[in-house]
């Protein structure tokens, strides 16, 4: 592959990450096909599409949030130009995120997070109880106080995906309505893959985006496969009926020790999410974690007893054991990896597509080591023994985030 040749680019998955890289690619000229059962329907539906690096900010993990902060400038051009390809809006809103806390030790962790967040740059701006409700006037009597979290702003992700579709079709790209369950190699690099139908398809370049089942390929060997878990979330969508106030902020909240996030639609849809649970590849909607997402959610917004309930959607988000993305080049010719996007992959679908489209221009790296990915590459995971794999930022969380103990 050289400069400017074609590729035949295979992309395992069709979520969010995949479908921009595809599209990506497409418009650099390559020659693109997608493998998925039911692109778009992954963890990329059940998301809030929160583009939220601040409100995502974790202690520890700065060179993570210091990528989140470039991925959410990347969002408006990446959006102006899908809308434009794609004939459909995606409801980018660039208007900053509410956050609140419900009791006294909920503002003391908020507070606590706030100040790590101001050592990074990060624009949070305290804000008083009243401040808030001014702010937002559905919210709680009792709230305890919070702050405005400037940078955070949301896009509708079931729109992305939708749109993604149609600009992948627009640009040529072939859709395959199946799974990969192998990918081949030759002494070369990779070849291609095999589908559950048996049949093979080839490909000079093979793009893993399998959200959480990355990991799980066939005709890899095991150090080459991305170390991913699934991460249960569940997400449910609301909408004011008339005569009913809908919500005008992204409100995001501590309650009682648990976060839950409400962000509202153009539609007078609201989404909340989310519960974080470690339950393997299990996606069933269990009674106790919708009731424990509306009583929090009620705590911060009240008057959500008159919306209707019109969706409940769980997904498991692709979990990394460093909470980063795993991007970039393999040890293996033509196999690159777009994974482990972990909470954050609608946020970093516009950042991830240009990295990877990048690479396809140069099969041996000349550019690595450069780019926003470059802390993110397969590399940090690829050996045999991967316990000693430490952190890119510090001391592993080795999952769910500090601010969501207890979901
Ligand atoms: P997915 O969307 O899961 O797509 C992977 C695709 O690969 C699927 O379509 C699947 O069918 C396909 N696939 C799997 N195996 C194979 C195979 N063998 N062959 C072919 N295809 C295969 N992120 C944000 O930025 N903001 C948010 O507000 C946000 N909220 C979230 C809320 C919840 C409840 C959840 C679960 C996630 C949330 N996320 C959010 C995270 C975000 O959704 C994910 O990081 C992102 O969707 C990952 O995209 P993906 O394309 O890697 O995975
Ligand atoms: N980023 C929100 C979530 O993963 O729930």
């Amino acid at each position: 592959m050289s400069p400017g040749t074609p590729t035949d680019v295979l992309v395992v998955g069709g979520g969010v990450i995949g479908l921009s890289i595809a599209w990506k690619a497409a418009v650099a000229g390559h020659a693109v096909t997608v493998v998925d059962t039911r692109p778009g329907h992954g963890a990329s539906w059940a998301a809030a599409g929160m583009l939220a690096p601040v409100g995502e900010a974790h202690f520890g993990e700065d060179a993570l949030t210091a990528l989140n902060i470039e991925a959410v400038r990347a969002w408006p051009a990446f959006a102006r130009v899908l809308e434009h390809e794609s004939g459909m809006a995606v409801d980018l809103v660039a208007e900053g995120t509410l956050l609140v806390a419900v009791d006294p030790s909920d503002l003391a962790a908020t507070d606590d997070l706030l100040d790590y967040r101001r050592t990074l740059g990060l624009s949070a701006h305290r804000r008083s109880a009243r401040e808030c409700r001014a702010a937002e006037p559905l919210l709680a009597p009792g709230i305890r106080g919070g702050a405005e979290l400037v940078d955070d702003h949301q896009v509708d992700n079931r729109r992305v995906v939708e749109a993604l579709i149609l600009a992948c079709r627009s640009r040529g790209v072939t859709f395959v309505e199946d799974e990969v369950v192998e990918v081949t190699t030759g002494t070369d690099g990779v070849t291609g893959v095999v589908l559950g139908t048996a049949e093979a398809l080839a490909g000079t370049v093979v793009v893993v985006a399998a959200g959480c089942r990355s990991g799980q390929l066939g005709g890899l060997p095991e150090h080459v496969l991305p170390p991913v878990r699934p991460v249960k979330g569940l997400t449910l969508r609301l909408r004011a009926g008339d005569g009913v106030a809908g919500l005008r902020r992204t409100v995001r909240g501590l309650v009682h020790g648990r976060s839950c996030y409400l962000v509202p639609r153009p539609d007078r849809s609201v989404v909340v999410g989310a519960t974080v649970e470690e339950k393997g590849f299990d996606t069933t909607v269990q009674v106790g974690a919708v009731g424990d997402l509306l009583d929090d959610a009620r705590r911060l917004i009240p008057s959500l007893e008159e919306y209707e309930l019109v969706d409940i959607t769980t997904g498991l988000r692709p979990g990394s054991p460093d909470n980063a993305p795993i991007v970039g080049r393999t040890g293996i010719a033509g196999l690159l990896m777009a994974t482990g996007h972990f909470r954050n992959g609608i946020l970093l679908a516009p950042l991830t597509a240009q990295a990877v489209a990048a690479m396809l221009d140069s099969r041996h790296g000349e550019h690595d080591g450069q780019g926003p990915f470059a802390r993110f590459g397969p590399a940090r995971f690829a050996s045999p023994v991967r316990s000693g794999t430490g952190p890119v930022d510090g001391p592993s969380t080795g999952g769910a985030a500090p601010s969501d103990v207890g979901r």
